[in-house]
């Protein structure tokens, strides 16, 4: 193969269109003499699954051996972005001994709904926290020459007609909700590829969105990688093409409609030669570790990393009166089949063949645990069996305490469909009952990909681990924090409803007719919740540990007119060493549009040995305050009083202040359609408002009534058009009064 960088001049007209789609499913379409690598690619995204028989053949389920870290459901809550970023940098490895060129994956879109069927893939509710996490994987596998595909661009937040439903979402909820991961990690760490998603957005598929692919993402957000179809939403090749989309996957062999296109004009040289360029440049960027042979990863090692990163994702929910962790010594019965068979990764695309797994009663053997088992009942769909929930209840009886594992099967969660309910199966539901009737001393584990129902039950427990989908270290993950080797710092990524009829997407979850209306705009999750004051089983960024921590110290200041700085101190007040996360939200005081009543914008977690203290820090930019303006078209801080919140979770603020911004100083030209009070408030306007009125007591233009409340009032709202309503005939004079002065006040300007 040719070792220079080629250029798309070099190439012939077919040539350029053959790189525009792939060589087969998973394979780029390489031209091997002008040095352009048919490297393969492939999922993604939690862990490298890549075909073992004919590897270009679409088989989802023979896939070679590969490190099965937690899906993104449990790796969203270690809110550890560092740890993030040895997960990428183990599943790079993998991809450089399996010789794949670009692994797909990260997924990051929003968890607009607990029931979408994707949400084990996802990463939280909130753009934030999914950005701010998912970028580590990014630069993990990217530091090691691989590359990574950002997913699912955009606004793929169900599976029911994923293929073809249009999300109709307003553009500021687009912007402050659906984009912004995408965005920050675009602009931070330059995803090689992106991959469109499959639905439309407003109408256009997203493969067809020029808009999305080149205005936003390549205008204003500056990407310089190339952009993927997701597999089979490539439906115009000419259109996609026009749009911005560098690749179709997988190949649908009508290269020949590029040709044409380019020969009858409805596709410009220019743009092919862009759209080509970008994978000779792709090819390019990944020849490196795709030359290098013979290389093998450490299994070993990439198990301690998935060990470690299943021991940041498992969030304690409930422990009372200190139930966990248990003595090693503790009488322990351990119930529910998923102890002995564990749910660790989704279903779908993303399902890979791990190297191999722990599941928590072989965890315990290892570490010479005894527990008595009882599998309580079976992961099918067949009515529960007498006789399980029987000898599940002679455990619960004859143990001090039990630990009960309760999840859903791989049946009930999936690529492919939305959940329909939120509740744990029935059977399991009924053994939880028994079983609680013979022992007060229950913890329950969940294994769930998505948020299950926690609060018809959880008064009855004393205990519950939110133990996700943990990959394949999952169960001695589970045995270092149930006996306290590992204390827990999980926090939720999503709200834990009380009850499914509370999300705010519910009204318009999964859409009609081939559209889905985003009603709810940005207030998504807890923005909603906390906005509303709704009980929630759990809220966002919680989570408990074994250790106590104190947050102290919390200075906040202004560093200019859309800046501030906040700086705290967190101290481990207790004797057992343990990470905590400090989170910071932003509460605008007050605004002209509605918004949430504080929103995440940054968090840091620490880990302190007993007694330890850490100041932290964090830096605050315009985005942290703006919202995205309708009427600017653009983000827009305005002048005002912030709050800035310190805690450890939505709900659990420790200290707070406020800030006054000077704002980022943006106005709407004024115009006869502006309201008087609008001209009142407008600095300029403001002026000519207050020699309008001078003009009026001199008599040469209406009067304007003084100290009339309800007339002022009237006039507020009024655009200066209408002014005649309230001033009679002169009004005219005055709404030319005021357009003249202002016309000469900006032309002075
Ligand atoms: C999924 C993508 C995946 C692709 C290739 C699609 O069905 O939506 O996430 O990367 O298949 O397997």
């Amino acid at each position: 193969m040719n070792d220079m960088n080629p250029s798309v001049d070099d190439l012939t007209l077919e040539q350029k269109a053959s790189l525009t789609s792939g060589g087969d499913a998973w394979h780029l379409q390489g031209i091997e003499d002008k040095g352009v690598g048919g490297y393969m690619i492939t999922d993604g995204p939690h862990g490298l699954r890549k075909t073992a028989g004919e590897t270009g053949a679409l088989d989802l389920n023979h896939t070679v051996p590969a490190t099965c870290f937690p899906p993104a459901a449990g790796l969203s809550s270690s809110w550890n972005p560092e740890l993030i970023r040895a997960v990428g940098e183990a599943m790079a490895e993998e991809c450089i001994q399996e010789k794949v060129g670009v692994i797909l994956g990260p997924a990051v879109n929003i968890k607009r709904n607990p029931l979408g069927g994707r949400c084990f893939e996802y990463w939280s509710e909130d753009p934030y926290l999914a950005g701010h996490e998912a970028v580590g994987i990014v630069e993990g596998v990217q530091s090691k020459g691989v590359g990574t595909s950002l997913k699912h661009f955009a606004v793929n937040n169900q599976e029911t007609d994923r293929l073809r439903i249009s999300a109709n979402v307003s553009q500021r909820a687009l912007r402050e909700i659906y984009l912004p991961a995408f965005e920050y990690i675009v602009k931070t760490a330059q995803p090689w590829t992106m991959m469109c998603a499959y639905n439309r957005i407003n109408g256009v598929h997203s493969a067809q969105n020029r808009w999305l692919l080149t205005d936003v993402l390549r205008g204003e957000w500056g990407y310089r990688g190339i952009v993927m179809s997701d597999w089979g939403a490539d439906h115009d090749r000419v259109a996609s093409l026009n749009a911005g989309l560098n690749l179709e996957m997988p190949p649908s062999y009508t290269d020949d409609e590029i040709v044409e296109g380019v020969k009858n004009g409805t596709v410009s040289r220019r743009q092919l030669d862009d759209m080509a360029q970008g994978m000779i440049d792709l090819s390019a960027k990944a020849r490196a570790a795709m030359s290098i042979d013979g290389y093998r990863y450490d299994a070993d090692a990439h198990h301690d990393i998935a060990r470690r990163a299943a021991d940041e994702s498992i969030v304690l929910l409930k422990n009372d009166d200190g139930i966990l962790p248990l003595r090693r010594d503790a009488h322990v019965a351990v119930i529910g089949e998923f102890a002995r068979t564990p749910r660790y990764q989704g279903g779908g695309s993303s399902h890979i063949t791990p190297t191999r797994t722990t599941s928590f009663l072989q965890a315990l053997e290892t570490e010479r645990l005894d527990a008595q088992f009882a599998p309580g009942f079976t992961l099918d769909d067949e009515p529960q069996d007498r006789r399980l929930t029987d000898e599940a209840v002679d455990a619960a009886r004859s143990n001090d305490v039990v630990l009960l594992f309760m999840g859903l099967p791989e049946e009930a969660e999936s690529e492919g469909f939305d959940r329909t309910s939120l509740d744990l199966p029935a059977k399991q539901l009924a053994v939880l009952d028994a079983v609680c009737a013979a022992n007060s001393h229950v913890v329950v584990v969940l294994s769930n990909g998505s948020v299950v129902s926690v609060a018809p039950w959880r008064d009855r427990v004393s205990g519950i681990l939110e133990s996700w989908l943990l990959g394949q270290a999952g169960g001695s993950a589970l045995v270092d924090v149930i006996f306290g080797a590992v204390s827990p710092s999980g926090k939720l990524a999503q709200s834990i409803p009380m009850r499914m009829q509370d999300d705010p997407s519910a009204m318009n979850w999964p859409g009609e007719e081939g559209h889905v209306d985003y009603g709810e705009g940005v207030f998504v999750g807890y923005r909603y919740y906390d906005t509303f004051e709704r009980d929630v089983a759990y809220p966002f960024g919680y989570g408990l540990s074994y250790a106590t921590f104190a947050l102290s110290d919390v200075a906040i200041e202004a560093t200019g007119p859309v800046t501030a700085s906040v700086r705290a101190t967190i101290t481990n007040t207790s004797e057992i060493a343990a990470a905590q996360t400090v989170e910071l939200y932003v509460a605008p005081l007050q605004a002209d549009v509605a918004r949430p009543r504080h929103e995440l914008k940054g968090f840091v977690k620490v880990r302190l040995e007993p007694g330890e203290s850490r100041h932290v820090h964090f830096d605050l930019d315009e985005r942290a305050f703006a919202y995205w303006s309708q009427l600017f078209g653009d983000w827009h801080v305005q002048r005002g009083r912030y709050r800035i919140e310190v805690g450890t979770s939505s709900r659990d603020i420790v200290a707070d202040d406020v800030v006054e911004l000077e704002g980022d100083a943006k106005r709407m030209p004024l115009d006869a359609w502006s309201t008087y009070g609008q001209w009142r408030k407008d600095p300029v306007g403001g002026r000519i408002v207050e020699r309008m009125k001078a003009e009026g007591e001199a008599g040469r233009l209406p009067r304007i009534p003084e100290n009339n409340v309800g007339v002022e009032l009237f006039l507020d709202s009024m655009p200066i058009n209408s002014l005649t309503v309230i001033l009679g005939k002169g009004g005219r004079a005055a709404t030319q009064y005021l357009l003249d002065e202002y016309a000469a006040a900006v032309s002075a300007r």
